[in-house]
């Protein structure tokens, strides 16, 4: 069975991709990369370069390497860049998917594995959100999530094809220096940015309804991520026909202050947060329930939250020596 892996060059792809082949699966990724690196794809492991939007280039892809499974990664993610232009966002992300969707069903795939994300649930006022916590994107990112499980459910009612769609919570950390997300998207990195620059983090807002006052936040490694993929692949694999929709994180709200602490403590810093306003549309609490995976998959998070910070903080160093303290 060989996996195509879309968006394997990417920051999560390129986990995925080491994950699979290291649990003896063959795959083989698809990126235009548009974000990615081809050097993050390991060697042995086929490289196609084309957009999903491509047709005719998807079912060369999906034929020539005689293509089982998907596993789609592939889409742009920055919430802010989706506010400003979401004819973009939902071009790249909903229409790749239903022209990947329109192949896979031609050319006989039985599994689809689709990265979704927290986004679809928007401002959930819950202690833990399950996945039957009613989903309200807040931005026209989170929109195209959803719209992506749309697709990729009633595909899969309709033709039989096994699916999964994952919904990834606050996403952190590195297997290998190399391998860390370049990006300066999420709240580690952009502490690491401040503290690079030496200046004071900073927290939007310390008036919400949560023990500190910050935000609270699930974090999960990408390590741990990756091998929820392995899973999920597997778990569709033997017993086809099944429709998965699962929460992926660890269960455990981290606030921001809380996390700005262990990265000063960490990385060898000592910069206090500075507080400004809150942001709009940040929600008070987001931390998902993890256990319809852990039944499911029999998959669960074994990383830290120091395991994200110090393999992130490698990945930074690489690119930043800079920050590095003494
Ligand atoms: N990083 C997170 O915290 C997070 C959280 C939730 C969900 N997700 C989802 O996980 C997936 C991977 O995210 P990431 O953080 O690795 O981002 P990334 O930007 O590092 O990876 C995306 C990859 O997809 C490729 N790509 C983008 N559009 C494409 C297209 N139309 N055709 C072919 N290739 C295309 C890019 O070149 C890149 O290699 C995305 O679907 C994202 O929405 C990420």
């Amino acid at each position: 069975m060989t996996w195509l892996i879309t968006g394997g060059a990417g920051y999560i792809g390129a986990h995925v991709v080491r994950a699979m082949t290291e649990a003896g699966e063959r795959t083989v990724v698809y990126d235009d990369l548009s974000t990615g690196l081809a050097d993050r794809v390991p060697d042995g492991v086929p490289l196609v370069i084309g957009s999903t939007l491509d047709d005719e280039r998807v079912a060369r892809a999906l034929a020539d390497h005689e293509v089982t499974g998907v596993v789609h990664l592939a889409a742009k993610k920055q919430v802010g860049e989706s506010v400003d232009r979401p004819l973009h966002y939902y071009r790249e992300n909903v229409e790749g998917l239903r022209v990947l969707l329109d192949a896979v069903t031609a050319a006989g795939v039985r599994s689809v594995v689709f990265s979704s994300s927290a986004a679809v649930y928007g401002m959930p006022d819950v202690e833990l959100v399950t996945e039957e916590t009613p989903c309200a994107p807040m931005s026209p990112y989170g929109e195209t999530k959803l719209a992506g499980e749309w697709l990729v459910r009633a595909t899969g009612r309709a033709t039989g094809l096994s699916t999964a769609c994952l919904r990834y919570f606050n996403v952190a950390g590195a297997a290998r220096p190399d391998l860390a997300d370049t990006g300066v998207f999420n709240l580690i990195p952009m502490i690491f940015e401040k503290l690079t620059a030496d200046t004071p983090p900073r927290i939007f807002g310390d008036d919400y309804p949560t023990p500190d006052g910050t935000c609270v936040r699930d974090y999960i490694h990408v390590v741990d991520l990756a091998e929820a993929h392995v899973a999920a692949a597997r778990a569709l694999r033997s017993s086809p026909g099944r429709n998965l929709t699962l929460n992926i994180g660890r269960g455990e709200g981290v606030s921001v202050r809380e996390m700005i602490d262990r990265v000063n403590a960490l990385t060898g810093h000592d910069r206090p947060p500075t507080v400004a306003p809150r942001r709009p549309g940040d929600p008070a609490r987001v931390v998902a329930s993890a256990d319809r995976a852990t039944t499911e998959l029999a998959w669960k998070a074994r990383h830290t939250v120091d395991d994200m910070i110090t393999s992130a903080w490698s990945g930074w160093l690489r690119l930043h020596p800079e920050a590095a303290r003494g």
